[in-house]
């Protein structure tokens, strides 16, 4: 295979599991060759912070060698307080002119010292009303904390060629496996996590809305334990389904019901918030992801509380997937888990 069709291999450091996936390119699409998580434990990964890298280092290793995965060219994201995203409107510049106006100016953009943060930026394209202005998305990530990931990832010889923030990583994936228009659509992303509901809104093609929201399926595992007074294993193993909660059955109905009422609540904000400010761009769909998202009936319930389309993510759906090493029924359990990985997986190698 051509050097320059190298995609990397896609890490999703997540706070409750690493998840890692690798993709070749196949004709115009795309074939997964490897696909793989681990789970780490609790506080290892905080807030988006890297708390223990030993332990999130070991579980990569284990990862990478159990999946045989010899390619060193990796991509993270990234999420949390550390990193900022924030979409600016500017009168309009040349490529050049940007470039300094941002590192001139960024500071009044972002909660951070300057000296303290990687930057990036993206140019938007604009609306046609404002030929004379530029729209940014304006990213700023404290150097510390991704520093840390990186220095992780060189001690394990992996070089890494992408740092992404989440949102961004799962935008790419939804555009690249919604099979043709996406550009056109206006959707809700949402990936719920075990401690951290991204929400993302696209309208045609572009970011307009982009949200953490600190909540996610850890609370669920929490609360059934300190109402339950069970140990937190326990209390996961309830939550899966894997044991039964015998005589407390109503009352772990009643934990599901208030938090994903909560979780719900946090999505109609934004979709409402969206919906004022956009009454000629409906919402054609809201898009699930992450482990969280998995909770038995949630998909319809978030669907009658907004009256959107709801749909399961699964960005395997539309890949060829190597069916040797792979069992379909296996990555069909996880794919919404996996989106973010995948779409670390799908972008090139640089030389
Ligand atoms: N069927 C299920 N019902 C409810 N929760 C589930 C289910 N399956 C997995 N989960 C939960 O999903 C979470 C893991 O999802 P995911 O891998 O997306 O999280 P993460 O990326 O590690 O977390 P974060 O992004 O918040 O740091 C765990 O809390 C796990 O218990
Ligand atoms: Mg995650």
């Amino acid at each position: 295979m051509a050097k320059k069709d190298q995609l990397i291999t896609g890490v999703d450091i997540g706070s409750h599991a690493v998840k890692v996936c690798q993709l070749q390119r196949s004709g115009k699409g795309y074939k997964l060759s490897a696909i793989g998580s681990a789970l780490l434990p609790e506080g290892a990964v905080e807030d988006g912070i890297l708390q223990e890298p030993e332990i999130v280092g070991k579980a990569i290793a284990a990862l990478f060698k159990n999946l045989k995965i010899k390619s060193k060219r990796i991509g993270i994201s990234i999420s949390g307080y550390s990193v900022i995203v924030k979409k600016i409107n500017l009168e309009y510049m040349t490529d050049d002119e940007l470039d300094k106006y941002i590192l001139a100016e960024a500071e009044q953009y972002i909660p951070f010292d300057i000296e303290d943060v990687y930057l990036d930026y993206r140019k938007l394209p604009t609306s046609s009303k404002e030929r004379d202005r530029s729209d940014l998305m304006l990213v700023a990530a404290k150097k510390e904390v991704v520093d840390d990931y990186l220095m992780m990832l060189d001690e394990l010889k992996l070089k890494t060629v992408l740092v992404d923030v989440d949102g961004f990583a799962l935008e790419n994936i939804w555009e690249t496996s919604s099979k043709t228009g996406a550009e056109q659509q206006n959707i809700v992303l949402v990936d719920i996590g075990a401690s951290k509901m991204n929400i993302n809104i696209i309208k045609e093609g572009i970011s307009v809305l982009a949200r953490d929201v600190v909540v996610g399926s850890n609370q669920l595992t929490m609360q059934l334990a300190n109402t339950l007074d069970i140990d937190e294993e326990q209390a996961e193993q309830i939550k899966l389904g894997a044991i039964s909660p015998g005589e407390h059955q109503d009352l772990v109905e009643d934990i599901f019901n208030q938090t994903c009422t909560q979780w719900i609540l946090e999505i109609k904000k934004a979709v409402d918030l969206y919906q004022a400010n956009n009454p000629n761009h409906p919402l054609s769909a809201l898009v699930l992801s992450g482990g969280g998202s998995k909770v038995a009936g949630l998909v319809d319930y978030i669907g009658q509380e907004t009256g959107l389309n709801v749909i399961s993510f699964n960005p395997f759906e539309t890949m060829k997937v190597d069916e040797k090493k792979i069992d379909r029924h296996y990555l069909d359990s996880i794919a919404p888990e996996m989106a973010i990985a995948t779409g670390l997986a799908i972008r090139q190698a640089p030389f």
